[in-house]
């Protein structure tokens, strides 16, 4: 196991966001950016939901403390950035007349019903699934720790983007690079090899982008504020956003990839404890819950 992955005791922070003031166009002057980014708060709290389950089904094999501790930390984190997002998509996408409700209903019925089929499976061919899914977390979080360590370094300020969302999408990135080792721990401890871990990884990595744009055209096509635009145009758009460094570019990606297929790779090496804890220290969100 990575021995420094130890070194902080991962807890989940209470934090309290208001985003009752949150404009749709979040960073101003900059629509589908804002929905590209915005489009987080309707894909992270299921993901997440499915990654505490996964861990709930994984922790009693485990008899490595140390490991159980990380899992049970990193459950208690993930609940509360799936909450938080799921309060983003109440208070400021409904309340500027963007309803995900209807799509996320039937998303989330086929997914408690993949859960209740994953319980009823035989036990040996249930613990391979999850296996399998445990691999696949290891490979989400390389993902989410570079998203992470973006968010983190992205001069939001500079761009005049609303402080709530700012520090929502800050602490749910900071709390990515602290807990960045233990879906990688998790997996190796069951015996998830490299060659499987990266051929799921190049699914991630190509899933999760495509994913994240056509969240974004869904939501560009919602806004009544906007041009009707077709995917390519969104696309566009995207890159464009990217050239103006307002969002993270393809070769993050391709560098994440790159970082994950050496042999040497450790989850320790994306990303920044110290400035993460840093930020959480200070997040305005956990600032006002703490004095609640
Ligand atoms: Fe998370
Ligand atoms: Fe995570």
């Amino acid at each position: 196991m990575n021995d420094k992955a130890g070194a902080v005791a991962l807890r989940p922070r209470a934090v309290r966001f208001d985003f009752r003031r949150a404009p749709l166009h979040w960073i101003p002057g900059e629509p589908v950016a804002s929905h590209a980014i915005s489009g987080l708060n309707l894909i992270l709290p299921l993901g997440e939901r499915g990654f505490v389950e996964m861990f709930r089904r994984a922790l009693p094999y485990v008899a490595d403390d140390e490991l159980r501790e990380q899992m049970i930390g990193f459950m208690g984190q993930e609940a509360v950035h799936a909450e938080s997002h799921n309060q983003a998509i109440w208070e400021f996408l409904r309340r500027h007349g963007i309803d995900p409700e209807p799509i996320l209903t039937e998303v989330e019925y086929l997914f408690d019903r993949a859960i209740i089929r994953l319980d009823t499976l035989p036990e040996p061919l249930r613990h391979r699934v999850v296996v399998q899914m445990l691999a696949a977390i290891a490979g989400i979080e390389h993902f989410t720790a570079i998203g992470g360590d973006w968010l983190l370094n992205q001069d939001f300020e500079a761009l005049g983007a609303d402080p709530a969302l700012t520090d929502l999408f800050r602490w749910h990135g900071a709390e990515e690079v602290e807990h960045r080792s233990v879906a990688w721990n998790v997996a190796r401890y069951f015996g998830a090899r490299r060659p499987r871990l990266v051929t799921i990884y190049l699914g991630v990595s190509v899933g999760l982008p495509v994913g994240l744009l056509a969240i974004a055209w869904w939501l560009v096509r919602q806004d009544p504020t906007l041009p009707n635009m077709g995917p390519v145009r969104v696309v566009r758009e995207v890159n464009s956003g990217m050239r103006r460094g307002v969002l993270p570019r393809w070769r993050l990606i391709g560098r994440g990839f790159a970082s994950f297929v050496r042999a040497d790779y450790d989850p320790q090496d994306t990303g920044d404890t110290a400035q993460a804890v840093a930020y959480l220290a200070q997040s305005p969100a956990a600032k006002i819950a703490h004095a609640s």
